[in-house]
């Protein structure tokens, strides 16, 4: 009787397994792996094993994440939802993957990302919506999320990024924007961002940014805000960050050549801690006889350099008139004060 069941109880957890693994999915009860990829699934199935850790649904034509749906799924560490067609997440659809570390749902269709959606995701470390078309979003105060390193919202089709739009990410260290539609930035659209150290922007529109911008990150390590359509920036942009070092990258710009940018980006150079990582690769746009033109390659502050020669010259020969004037006058009255003397004797 014992040697049956011994025959028969690999068997039976092997049915028992077999049962809750969805059609077109490989599950490995041992590692906790659900492997759903290219698996024609259009929603998330029920009856996952609840020792589930690892659960990839990337490349399924998934529509939406409702309520209930992962709620047994207490000790899920990685979610992979990527290459779907999902244009919906009810909120509070994650609550109850408190184990949560990454949750990844690049390549999708949502328009929107508000917090409510990633309520009760208190050991989330990574989120990834990547290449969705979000146009608004909205992570403000999201103190569920206050565990989150990486946040990925790079080539979407955000066009402004409001003020204190990340406050509350105190843990946040990369943050990733690249590759939308921002043209402006404002005062403190990154306050609050305590622990930040990459600060991806490239790949937008940028035209200008307040002076107050990048104010609060005082652990920035790289600032990127090459591929944009700066033709101009002031120094206090960069003067106020509080940060040990900063490697800062501006090629492809539109940059308009003169004197000012050349002596902003010379005040930058003499500021130890920043620097200008890709500066050998920085070209005039304008004006257009220096198009093409490596800025470290021209010498803009020439016209200014003689005015100031002219200038400095002038108040010289001003000063050394005065001190002959002075000397001829005081000799003058010295003469006149003698033949007052002689005069009196
Ligand atoms: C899935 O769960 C439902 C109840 O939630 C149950 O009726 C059904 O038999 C389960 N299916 C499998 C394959 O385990
Ligand atoms: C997605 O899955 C389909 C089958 O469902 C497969 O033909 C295709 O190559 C997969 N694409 C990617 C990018 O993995
Ligand atoms: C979510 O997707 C499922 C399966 O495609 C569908 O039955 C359901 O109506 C959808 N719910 C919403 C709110 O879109
Ligand atoms: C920046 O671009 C926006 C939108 O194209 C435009 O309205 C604005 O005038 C530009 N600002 C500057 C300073 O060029
Ligand atoms: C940059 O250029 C714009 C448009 O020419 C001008 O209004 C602005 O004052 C310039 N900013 C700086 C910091 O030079
Ligand atoms: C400069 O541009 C070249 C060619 O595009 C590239 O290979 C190189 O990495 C760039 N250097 C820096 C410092 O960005």
């Amino acid at each position: 009787m014992a040697a049956l069941l011994l025959v028969l109880l690999p068997c039976l957890l092997f049915t028992h397994a077999a049962a809750r693994c969805p059609t077109g999915c490989t599950c490995q009860r041992i590692t906790g792996t659900v492997d759903c990829r290219g698996a024609h699934l259009s929603f998330i199935p029920s009856n996952l094993s609840v020792t589930t850790e690892y659960l990839d649904f990337t490349n399924n034509s998934i529509s939406n994440v409702s309520r209930g749906a992962l709620d047994a799924l207490q000790g899920l560490q990685y979610l992979m939802l990527d290459r779907n067609d999902i244009t919906y997440i009810e909120w509070d659809s994650f609550r109850a993957l408190t184990r949560l570390s990454e949750l990844h749902l690049d390549h999708n269709s949502l328009k929107d990302a508000r917090k409510e959606m990633f309520s009760g995701l208190g050991r989330l470390s990574l989120l990834s919506l990547s290449s969705n078309q979000l146009e608004t979003f909205n992570f403000l105060y999201a103190k569920d999320l206050d565990y989150l390193k990486i946040l990925k919202l790079d080539r979407n089709k955000l066009t402004r990024i409001p003020a204190g739009a990340f406050n509350g990410l105190i843990n946040l260290r990369y943050l990733h924007l690249e590759y939308n539609q921002v043209t402006y930035l404002e005062e403190w659209t990154f306050a609050g961002l305590w622990s930040l150290e990459l600060l991806y922007l490239n790949g937008n529109r940028i035209n200008d940014t307040s002076q107050q911008a990048f104010a609060e990150l005082q652990s920035i390590r790289a600032l990127y805000l090459d591929a944009n359509n700066l033709e101009n920036i002031s120094f206090e942009v960069f003067k106020n960050i509080k940060t040990v070092h900063l490697a800062l990258h501006l090629s492809q710009n539109p940059w308009h050549c003169d004197c000012d940018l050349q002596r902003t980006f010379s005040k930058i150079y003499q500021v130890t801690r920043l620097s200008i990582a890709d500066y050998p690769n920085i070209t005039c746009h304008n004006p257009t006889e220096l198009r093409n033109v490596p800025m470290r390659s021209v010498r803009l502050c020439i016209a200014e350099l003689v005015t100031i020669l002219i200038i400095t010259a002038t108040v010289i020969l001003a000063t050394i008139a005065a001190i002959f004037r002075a000397a001829n006058s005081r000799k003058r009255k010295l003469m006149r004060t003698r033949h007052c003397h002689v005069r009196d004797y």
